[in-house]
């Protein structure tokens, strides 16, 4: 499943001509392993949605992207 997802963002990548694009598959619950792989890559900078799959048209921040952003030491972004 994560293959198909990040083929599609992948192929999305490369009809907008953005360069560079790399994709991971990281097992686990979501937040850890991203601000882990962020941390191990010395990333400057972690954007991500402010609602996922789980969106209920709610006021709040996903628990996903309020974890990342608790536990990130880099800068991160919400995206609305
Ligand atoms: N499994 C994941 N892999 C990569 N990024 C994710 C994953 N889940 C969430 N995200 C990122 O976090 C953003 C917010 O998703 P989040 O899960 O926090 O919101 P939600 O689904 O509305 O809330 P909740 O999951 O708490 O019900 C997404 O737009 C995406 O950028
Ligand atoms: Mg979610």
């Amino acid at each position: 499943m994560a293959r198909s997802v990040l083929t599609e963002v992948e192929n999305r990548a490369r009809s907008l001509d953005l360069a560079g694009v790399k994709t991971v598959a990281r097992e686990g619950q979501p937040a850890r392993p991203i601000v882990e792989y962020a941390k191990e890559h010395d990333v400057d900078l972690i954007v991500l949605g402010s609602r996922g799959l789980g969106d209920i048209g709610g006021m709040l921040l996903g628990s996903v992207s309020h974890k990342v952003g608790s536990l990130s030491e880099c800068s991160c972004l919400t995206a609305k």
